[in-house]
């Protein structure tokens, strides 16, 4: 707790503009526009096959529809060398990001939701050629069946392969070296590696809204 008031402290004397330096990621839009000039910013590395990174994400989407256009979120991926498919899922996500950004985080959620499909003994046995072809396939079923080709052909673009690096790249000169990782407005928060509850966001965000924002909020849950 001391820490993450410490935490806290330091983000309200150093607030800076981030927004301008995130080069890539999924921006999520839950709730509609994104209105950066206000919002504070979350950057997520996970890694779509990751349990941890899976059970972060309900309370963060709960956090997210809390805050509303106050909070933005950009998710990286960061596909870890001894999760199995990691690369390759992550890879996916560059793909569908690239033929409708819209679908990015359904097709996310859909990872999270059947990990067991990809995780370890379920590919065991098979050769690399047949797993891209297993999630090229749970891709198209995930944002419509009509994609299966061009998803396929995704995996053989040097433009998504280089896209999934630069995620990873970034994450390392970030000093990311787990999943989930989560940075507001630039600043790391403590406990990397596990997921944070809902109670854990409000501690960390609350205290960034101005007063005046956050009886907003309140009368916003109220009447809805
Ligand atoms: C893009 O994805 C969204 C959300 O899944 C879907 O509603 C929309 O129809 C898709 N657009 C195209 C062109 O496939
Ligand atoms: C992989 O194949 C071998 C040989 O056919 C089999 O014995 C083994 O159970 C298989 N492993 C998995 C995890 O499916």
């Amino acid at each position: 707790m001391v820490k993450l008031i410490l935490f806290v402290n330091l983000i309200l004397i150093f607030i800076i503009s981030v927004n301008s330096q995130i080069p890539y990621g999924f921006w999520y839009s839950g709730d509609g526009e994104i209105d950066l000039t206000k919002s504070i910013v979350i950057e997520a590395f996970l890694d779509p096959v990751c349990p941890d990174s899976r059970d972060s994400w309900p309370p963060l989407k709960k956090a997210l529809h809390h805050y509303g256009s106050r909070v933005s979120l950009v998710v990286h991926t960061f596909p870890l060398p001894y999760h199995d498919n990691a690369y390759t899922t992550s890879r996916a996500l560059h793909i569908v990001n690239k033929l409708n950004s819209s679908a990015t985080y359904r097709l996310l959620e859909a990872f999270f939701d059947q990990q067991d499909k990809f995780y370890n003994h379920a590919t065991f046995n098979l050769s690399k050629a047949s797993v891209v072809d297993e999630v090229a396939k749970f891709t198209s079923n995930e944002i419509g069946n009509s994609n299966y080709a061009a998803i396929k052909a995704g995996f053989s673009d040097p433009k998504t392969d280089q896209a999934t690096r630069i995620s990873f790249k970034y994450g390392c000169k970030k000093g990311v070296y787990g999943a989930p990782f989560f940075f507001v407005n630039g600043f790391l928060l403590p406990d990397g590696g596990s997921p944070l509850d809902y109670k854990t966001w409000r501690d960390v965000l609350d205290p960034l809204i101005p007063p005046e924002e956050q009886s907003r909020t309140e009368n916003l849950n109220f009447f809805l």
